[in-house]
């Protein structure tokens, strides 16, 4: 699976999807940028998710707030004085890590052992194994489970306790070692401050020390009166947000999954007090239809319920997906009460509430959070399409992505560059660009074009040859099961619309 993952990574790269940010420079730590098809995947992502969210609910709205903005707002969030990571240097190679991380690595680990042993009864019995009563009965396996659950019980309550000593003697008692020079030479665990800050106007004015900030959702909060007044919006309502964040993280080297800029998709939803935890369950299960709709198999995909929640939350969730490196985070759904609108009350002075004519009262509305990250949501889809395949007389690597994201929609191939094949071929495409991403496509044999664009991850490929000046047909070549059909020109749109439709 590591394997796969390095692999992932190096396709990325070869086919235009993601580079390390500054490469010719020796690159940024933890900062990567979109190539010429990890754009179109990533604009598609965004509209999926826009669609979805705005589009298809009359009382969701959308929202482009600035990144920056005054900075009293992450006082009252509670993000300058709360929004840290734990962090402990290794004196040895003087190199810093996250302690929750280390330990998350640790039970990571343990379950893998877990996982491999299933794996390897599962092949010897074929049908007869039985998982539950494997687990129950394999000495090696309860030993591990016994590791894993005294471990996580210690770490959940260290975590609770904020108890940053604990959390380093969970290091130090765990041989956890680092993994550059083996050693264990460990400073205290120690809180930083997850912000980026930067200065605003003139240092002669007197300038403002400002923060990027590291979630939108306080951009919408604090917009939540001009959105409700301009919009005459009635509660139950939201408002949906797509932009960049930026967090000083430490990172394991996981590529787009944690980064130091980074965007994300956010919907705070308003509610009258008291129904908070219904509208809660409700988008729990919107949100995760969504990400099953897009056909990765449902297996692949859990919740995982917050043991330690946020002071200002009464319910918290995330949805994680199986990734190469075991299950992670991909989106959380938080029910963050009154906190934010209450807080900016405060810190502004001015009155945020709600007039409910069916109450006949005024309130601080509740709110249920959605909040993805873009980037994220990116790894899951290009590590869930990722395929190597064998076929009868080679092999080749294919994207199977779902054909409403596929950053090209169809390719088009003349067979040979003469004959007025390519100039049919370009017909085509002017006919089809304004609806569909189209790539036009003459070099090398048609067997290596097909290839190319297995490794892009194009749905469809269509290929003119001698008999379409004939007839107007043309063969139509499906990505993921290889076959062909021959089909008339003027049918194509019909063809590929209803298939890269929502
Ligand atoms: N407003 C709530 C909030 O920001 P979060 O759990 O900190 O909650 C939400 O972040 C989502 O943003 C995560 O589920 C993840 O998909 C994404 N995310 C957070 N930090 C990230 C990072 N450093 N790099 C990439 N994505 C990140």
């Amino acid at each position: 699976q590591e394997d796969i993952f390095k692999k992932l990574v190096a396709h990325c790269k070869e086919y235009g999807y993601v580079f390390q940010s500054s490469e010719i420079y020796d690159g940024l730590s933890a900062v990567y940028d979109y190539g010429q098809y990890g754009v179109e995947l990533k604009n598609n992502i965004k509209k999926y998710w826009w669609d979805s969210m705005v589009l298809l609910h009359e009382n969701v709205v959308g929202l482009d707030s600035a990144i920056f903005m005054h900075p009293t707002i992450w006082k009252a969030s509670g993000h300058v004085d709360a929004f840290n990571d734990p962090l402990i240097d290794n004196k040895d190679s003087k190199k810093r890590y996250r302690a929750d991380v280390l330990i998350e690595d640790q039970l990571a680990k343990i379950e893998e052992k877990i996982n491999k042993e299933i794996t390897k009864a599962k092949k010897r019995f074929g049908d007869a194994f039985d998982e539950k009563q494997f687990r129950e009965t394999n000495p090696r396996v309860l030993a591990n489970q016994k590791k894993f659950d005294d471990l996580h019980e210690r770490y959940t309550k260290a975590l609770n306790d904020s108890d940053l000593n604990e959390l380093k003697q969970i290091i130090v008692d765990q041989e956890i070692a680092c993994p550059i020079s083996g050693t264990r030479n460990w400073t205290d665990v120690r809180q930083f401050n997850l912000m980026f800050s930067t200065e605003m106007g003139s240092t002669s004015d007197g300038a403002m020390k400002i923060y990027l900030r590291p979630e939108t959702a306080q951009g919408i909060f604090v917009n939540y009166l001009n959105v409700q007044k301009s919009g005459r919006m009635k509660i139950p309502f939201g408002i949906a947000q797509i932009g960049k964040a930026f967090r000083n993280e430490i990172v394991a080297r996981q590529f787009i999954f944690r980064m130091r800029e980074f965007e994300q998709m956010e919907m705070q939803f308003f509610v009258r007090p008291g129904t908070e935890l219904d509208w809660f369950k409700n988008w729990k299960s919107t949100r995760m239809k969504w990400h099953q709709a897009l056909g990765f198999g449902e297996e692949n995909y859990r919740f995982h319920e917050h043991e330690k929640l946020a002071h200002y939350a009464n319910a918290a969730v995330d949805i994680e997906y199986k990734f190469p490196f075991g299950f992670k985070e991909v989106e959380g759904i938080h029910s963050r009460t009154d906190f934010d609108l209450s807080q900016h009350e405060k810190y502004s002075g001015r009155k945020i509430r709600y007039f409910d004519p069916e109450l006949n009262e005024s309130y601080v509305p509740y709110v249920v959070e959605t909040s993805i990250g873009v980037d994220r949501m990116f790894l899951q889809v290009i590590s869930a399409a990722y395929c190597e395949e064998e076929l009868e007389k080679d092999s080749r690597v294919v994207l199977k992505l779902p054909p409403v994201l596929a950053p090209v929609k169809l390719a088009v191939l003349p067979l040979v560059k003469k004959d007025g094949l390519p100039e049919k071929a370009r017909e085509i495409i002017d006919n089809l660009k304004f609806d569909f991403n189209c790539q036009y496509d003459e070099k090398d044999s048609i067997g290596k074009r097909y290839r190319r664009q297995d490794a892009i991850g194009t749905p469809f490929c269509v290929t003119v040859d001698h008999q379409t000046s004939e007839d107007n047909s043309v063969t139509i070549r499906y990505r993921d099961s290889m076959k062909q059909e021959r089909v008339n020109i003027s049918e194509l749109g019909r063809i590929i619309g209803e298939k890269v439709s929502m």
